[in-house]
Formats: C-alpha cells, sequence, structure tokens
C-alpha cells in the first residue's frame, strides 16, 4: 500500500515518527499582541509537542526597522519572556537568538548569489513597509534572503506563520530549488503553516493588526492602558437597539472569538445580531476576557522577571543546540557549492 505522508497531517503522532523539523522567527521590533499572538505564537507553542521545534528572535531582521541598541536589547529579553511565559517550553523546542548562531548569515550570501532581483522586487512586504516609511535600505530589499537562510540552515519542514509571511515562504522555495537544481541535491524545501481561522487578526481600526500601524492590542500591557485600547474599537454609529446582520464582521467579536470560550463568543453575537446589545458592553466583554485569558501567563511572566540568569541560559543552551546542527547545514552547502 502506498502511504503519503504529507507534514501536513494533523496526527501529530505521525509528525513526530517522521521527524518533521518545524521552525519560526519573531521580531524584537516592539511588544508583541494579539496578532502575534493568534497568528504565529500559538501554533508554534502547539507544535512543539509535535515534532522538533526551532523557535529564535530574529534581531538581525530588526536591524532592518530599528537602530536603537539599547531598545533591541530590551525588545530581545521581552519576545524571551513573552514566548516563555505564553508556553515555549525549552524542554521542547529549541529557543535561541538569532544573532547566537551567526553562520546564518553566511548562508544568506550563498543564497543571495542565486536569488534573482524580480523575485524580491514582487515581495509585497518590502513595498508595504516603505509605504508605510521604513528606509528601503539593502538589508530591507534583502531581508527574504535572510529568512530564507533561517528556515533552510535547519533542514526545517514546517514553518508556522500568518498569512503576511506566506510570500516569504515561498521565496524559500525557489531560492532552495534554484540551490539545488544549480549544485545539487543540498536543501530541504519547507512548508509554510498557517492556521485559517486566526491568519490575519484585525487591530483596533479593522485594518490587519500590526506594529507598525498602531493599532495592536499588547498580550502584557498594564491593566488600565489595555482596557482603554479595547474601549477605543472602531464602531460604527447604529443604535445598540439595531439588529446587526453583520454581526460576524464585527472585530470586537471576532477578537472574542479568539480569547473567550466558544459559547461565550457565540452568546455576543447573536446578542449582537438580534438588536438590543450596545458596543459598550460587547467591548467591556471583550477586555474581561482577554484579561483572563492571559491570567496565567501574566503570573509566569512576572516570576521569569525575576528569573532572568534563568532566561538568558535557555537561550545560550538553545544556541548551542541550533549551532549543531547550523554547522553542519552551513558545511554541506559550502561543499554542495565549491568553497570547500
Ligand atoms: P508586526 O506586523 O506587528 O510587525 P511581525 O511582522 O513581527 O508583526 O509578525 C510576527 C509573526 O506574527 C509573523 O508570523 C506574523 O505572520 C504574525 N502576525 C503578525 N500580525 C498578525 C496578525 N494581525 N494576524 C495574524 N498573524 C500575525
Ligand atoms: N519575517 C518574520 C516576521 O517578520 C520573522 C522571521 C524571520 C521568520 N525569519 C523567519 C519567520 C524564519 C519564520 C521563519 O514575522
Amino acid at each position: 500500500m502506498f502511504l503519503k505522508l504529507s507534514p501536513f497531517d494533523s496526527d501529530g503522532a505521525l509528525l513526530a515518527f517522521l521527524g518533521m523539523r518545524i521552525l519560526s522567527g519573531i521580531q524584537p521590533s516592539g511588544t508583541l499582541h494579539l496578532g502575534n499572538y493568534f497568528g504565529m505564537m500559538r501554533p508554534a507553542i502547539e507544535l512543539q509537542e509535535q515534532g522538533e521545534a526551532y523557535y529564535f528572535i530574529a534581531n538581525y531582521h530588526s536591524m532592518t526597522s530599528l537602530h536603537d541598541p539599547e531598545m533591541r536589547r530590551k525588545n530581545t529579553l521581552d519576545v524571551a519572556l513573552d514566548f516563555l511565559a505564553c508556553g515555549l517550553d525549552p524542554k521542547k523546542s529549541i529557543f535561541f537568538r538569532q544573532s547566537d548562531v551567526p553562520e546564518v548569515c553566511e548562508l544568506s550570501w550563498l543564497l543571495t548569489t542565486l536569488t534573482p532581483m524580480g523575485l524580491l522586487e514582487r515581495c509585497h512586504s518590502f513595498k508595504d513597509k516603505v509605504a508605510h516609511g521604513l528606509s528601503p535600505s539593502h538589508g530591507l530589499f534583502a531581508y527574504p534572503v535572510l529568512m530564507a537562510a533561517d528556515i533552510l540552515l535547519y533542514d526545517s519542514n514546517i514553518v508556522p506563520v500568518g498569512r503576511d509571511q506566506k510570500q516569504h515562504v515561498e521565496v524559500t522555495r525557489d531560492i532552495a530549488t534554484k540551490f539545488n537544481q544549480t549544485y545539487g541535491e543540498t536543501f530541504v524545501i519547507p512548508v509554510e503553516r498557517i492556521h485559517e481561522t486566526m491568519a490575519v487578526v484585525p487591530g483596533t481600526d479593522g485594518q490587519k493588526m500590526s506594529k507598525s500601524y498602531g493599532n495592536v492590542i499588547n498580550i502584557f500591557g498594564d491593566e488600565k492602558a489595555t482596557k482603554k485600547t479595547i474601549m477605543s474599537l472602531v464602531m460604527d454609529s447604529r443604535s445598540p437597539a439595531e439588529p446587526k446582520p453583520d454581526a460576524d464582521k464585527n472585530i470586537a467579536i471576532q477578537l472574542l472569538k479568539l480569547v473567550a470560550p466558544p459559547e461565550v463568543a457565540a452568546d455576543f453575537e447573536n446578542r449582537l445580531r438580534a438588536g438590543g446589545l450596545g458596543y459598550g458592553d460587547l467591548k467591556k466583554a471583550l477586555f474581561e476576557n482577554h484579561w483572563s485569558y492571559f491570567a496565567n501567563a501574566r503570573i509566569q511572566r512576572a516570576e521569569l522577571t525575576q528569573n532572568l540568569d534563568y532566561v538568558e541560559s535557555t537561550l545560550q543552551a538553545g544556541a548551542n543546540r541550533a549551532k549543531i546542527v547550523a554547522r553542519s547545514v552551513l558545511k554541506r552547502a559550502r561543499i554542495a557549492c565549491g568553497l570547500e
């Protein structure tokens, strides 16, 4: 019998049996928000049960948008605390700082030499970032090549990300295929894993939630500020009594579906649809559910903050483990292209 093996298989045991390697990164470019959590962190944390997971803090990447060294150090520590507090388990995953494995920069160069300009010119994220005022540096333009190096350096099979990163994984596949065709089979071809229900988490203005759009709800914001942000969600001017047949499009309902038990979210959606539920009450429910959703994580985070040596040694131990794979894959690539 022919068994079709797919990395998309939802059976965790099978993924583990197949030795699937899972990898993702997150930039330390600001405070983490619900879009980061539901789009990338939670799926990544769930996948750590299902294969060999590599998760890293993409501090080299953050250099394309942030030029303040103290902020980078602070944000890097914050991402480490946030991720560990939310359930990343360093006994199950390899968790490290990107720059502690600088081999990725060398691989990035090898890949650059086979990356067509046109491939990078088509990347939405570059155009989008420039449109939002970032300086179009060579680094920002070449960012997807560094991301390809991140993924290929660890022979990754599965890359859990939000939908905005799908194109970058496609670029990675194109570059890896070109390298394999040019120099012989060297790299594993990865696939993205996008949770369709959480692919694009809306921000307070209804656009994609993003640090660069100033529309975020932070995971670990302070209580008063978080409440204020949620109460300021943009709604229309229909009266509370009016029925709202488009209740499922409401931002607060969409966010409530993420942080509240399903029956609670369904009840609010039905009440909004029928008419009689005011937006103020809906937002209040969203705040309360958001606050209790992250209650345990907040306690974990406060404890980790008291134990920064543990956090630092976790990252260093992760980098030491990551380096073993990185060095062996880089050597394979160097031999393939005639550098050794
Ligand atoms: P930001 O847009 O806030 O700068 P990043 O680009 O650092 O976020 O994204 C880090 C991870 O979080 C990526 O995998 C990205 O796809 C995911 N992500 C970010 N914002 C959202 C969102 N609004 N919905 C779903 N996933 C998101
Ligand atoms: N580009 C990703 C982002 O902005 C972060 C990232 C860097 C990444 N390298 C990666 C994600 C490798 C997945 C795999 O969100």
